[in-house]
């Protein structure tokens, strides 16, 4: 009979399985080829040509391959004692069988051999799997804006501490580029009153501050036909203030972000704190969620943390970085956009912020880019 190349394939697997697992049953070993190779036979097929070159076809009583004594040895233990870690087991034959062996390295090693090919064999269910109990998980899916599209992204506008002038022209700046969306990338409201540091009792209210915020965020969305609203470090001080003070009510929904703000009722799509956004190729990020620093460079540290073309705020100054990849030969730009907000608060009046915003741009093509301008005196610059 002429060997085709699919015969001669499995019965190459046979032996070499054969030859790794001489001590696997038919059914078992037919599996494993299976599994590890599908598309090359059947498990049938497989179990048939085991068996023939077992010498077993037609129903012969499988031929047992012997075992050295040594690898008996090690079995027996394996087979007493299957939840024995492995320095425990090993050191448990060695003590008694100190003459099979040459040391207890030695034994480790063929006890890590011998305990491969009894789980592969299926003689150890006790290690066929590892049962850990499930873990939490507080990561959020990445949210995803697709779609042609020029955005205007304004960060950090803390409000009541807002600066009016800059939120203008930024807002006036995004509508004369043809911008159709807004994204507020986080830190819109400042929630002076539920911060852990210390307060000057005359500042507004939490509710004076969400009226106030409302009533900014119905006039600059309003050109826009699609918002978002992100969540900055400063908008978690709601949570933190009644996880630690009201814990019980922390989550009802009336007491959660959204809904104190009214974002639904105002158009916004709420983008949680910590939750990424994909804006066409661009990642958008407040910054607190892998601690952009405003050293030399944001936009460096931000690159250095991403690793991915991407926009922050967080840090309050407008700065650019570009770097091509030698290897794929594609640019990546990242970028810190400026804050929105008074620049000389009480508690950090030698700064180095300024006012600026960014455009992201998504093309009908799938082309992505990114620009940013900082504003001085209403002025409008691109940098
Ligand atoms: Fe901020």
């Amino acid at each position: 009979m002429t060997k085709t190349p699919e015969l001669r394939k499995i019965q190459k697997l046979v032996l070499d399985y054969l030859n790794a697992y001489p001590t696997a049953t038919t059914a078992k070993l037919a599996g494993m080829i299976v599994e590890d190779h599908p598309g090359v036979g059947t498990k049938s097929r497989f179990m048939n040509a085991i068996n023939y070159r077992r010498g077993t076809a037609g129903g012969t009583k499988r031929k047992t391959i012997k075992m050295s004594e040594r690898s008996a040895i090690i079995h027996s233990f394996l087979r007493r004692f299957p939840a024995l870690s492995l320095p425990r087991i090993s050191e448990l034959i060695f003590s008694n069988h100190p003459n099979q062996f040459k040391d207890l390295n030695d034994v480790v090693s063929k006890t890590v051999r011998e305990r491969t090919r009894a789980f592969h064999g299926g003689e150890m269910p006790a290690f066929k799997r590892v049962h850990v109990p499930p873990g939490l998980r507080q990561g959020q899916p990445d949210l995803c804006i697709t779609g042609a599209r020029r955005m205007l992204l304004l960060s950090d506008l803390h409000v009541p501490f807002h600066d009016e002038q800059a939120i203008a022209a930024a807002v006036e700046e995004g509508v004369r580029q043809g911008c159709d969306s807004l994204y507020i990338n986080g830190d819109a409201i400042d929630f002076y009153m539920l911060s852990r540091f210390r307060k000057d009792p005359g500042m507004p209210t939490s509710p004076e501050e969400v009226d106030l915020l409302k009533t900014i965020l119905c006039t600059i969305g309003e050109p826009f036909v699609e918002r978002w609203y992100k969540s900055g470090n400063h908008e978690d001080r709601l949570e933190y203030y009644l996880w630690t003070n009201a814990p019980q009510l922390s989550h009802f929904p009336c007491m959660e972000l959204p809904a104190v703000l009214g974002l639904a009722e105002l158009g916004f799509t709420h983008v949680k704190s910590k939750q990424v956004a994909h804006v066409g190729d661009v990642v958008v990020v407040h910054g607190h969620e892998c601690n952009v620093n405003s050293g030399v460079n944001p936009a460096k540290s931000l690159y250095t943390r991403l690793g991915a073309s991407a926009v922050c705020g967080h840090v309050h100054t407008c700065s650019t970085h570009h770097e091509m990849s030698p290897i794929t030969r594609k640019s990546v730009h990242t970028r810190s956009c400026g804050c929105l907000c008074d620049l000389r608060p009480e508690y950090h009046p030698i700064n180095r912020w300024m006012h600026g915003a960014a455009i992201i741009e998504v093309t009908a093509s799938g082309h992505s880019s990114m620009r940013g301008f900082r504003i001085e005196d209403g002025v409008v610059t691109y940098v």
